[in-house]
């Protein structure tokens, strides 16, 4: 296999959605955990639902509105200014300690995103973290108007890049999304940043599981889909020695 081009999930993957923490928690203490995992719990749902039901709004919007529905039934009170700091975080986000290094170690390759990031809230994070300075292209399902994992969504790798799927090394830790991209066609890597083993560990010791023990086991563990990505890894660390395994 010769893999051309490497493209990479953005949220969750390449930018730590966890940090909104920090300024979830500062805007309403004690509410921190619960609103940051129920938050991106419902803005995953809406990517879904509003594809479902054909009333695309951009990523912006959905991420908007899913933080508005968290924050009313947690019966929290706010106003426009604390709003608008706990979205800017999107802008802001920190970036996994093994990205910068990892790509640059790929250089060789065409290095991308698609994510469902509406095109300014992409572009502003891109820059933002300085990883515009490595990747040759950010592709935000916007153009297509369909969210993640529509075939439609990922077809955009093609469009842009003019690399054919069994090309490119598509990279997510969002199992959801590892598998929509293998059910595409794409050679995929899924990173798997919370093992089972962990996962169990943590239901052992809780007794009443906290909201990110809660979100890892709906959103961090393979799904039954009946479609598995071709290589596990757990970190992007282990990429560049990867792709350069794929050589033929
Ligand atoms: C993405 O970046 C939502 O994590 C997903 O497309």
């Amino acid at each position: 296999m010769n893999i051309k081009a490497v493209v990479f999930d953005a949220y969750g993957t390449l930018y730590d959605i966890q940090s909104v923490a920090s300024v979830t928690e500062q805007a309403f203490p004690g509410y921190g955990e619960i609103i940051t995992q129920v938050w991106r719990i419902k803005q995953l749902e809406y990517t879904w639902l509003r594809s479902l039901m054909r009333r695309y709004q951009d990523f912006s919007d959905v991420t908007r509105e899913s933080l508005a529905y968290t924050l009313r039934c947690l019966g929290l009170k706010y106003d426009e200014a604390d709003f608008a700091g706990i979205m800017d975080k999107y802008r802001h986000l920190d970036l996994y300690p093994d990205a910068l290094a990892s790509l640059a170690a790929m250089r060789d390759k065409k290095l991308a995103i698609l994510s469902n990031g509406s095109p300014d809230m992409l572009g502003a994070l891109v820059k933002n973290s300085g990883l515009d300075r490595v990747l040759d292209a950010t592709i935000s399902i916007d153009a297509n108007k369909v969210f993640k994992p529509s075939p439609d969504a990922y077809a955009l790798i093609e469009s842009t890049l003019h690399i054919p799927p069994h090309e490119v090394l598509f990279i997510s830790s969002n199992p959801w999304d590892a598998c929509g991209a293998k059910a595409f066609g794409l050679n995929v890597a899924w990173i798997e940043r919370v093992t089972p083993e962990a996962m169990a560990q943590a239901c052992l010791e809780s007794e009443t599981l906290p909201p990110l023990t809660m979100f890892e086991i709906l959103r961090t563990q393979m799904d039954e889909l009946g479609v598995a990505p071709d290589h596990r890894i757990h970190g992007l660390a282990e990429l560049p020695a990867l792709v350069s395994a794929q050589r033929s």
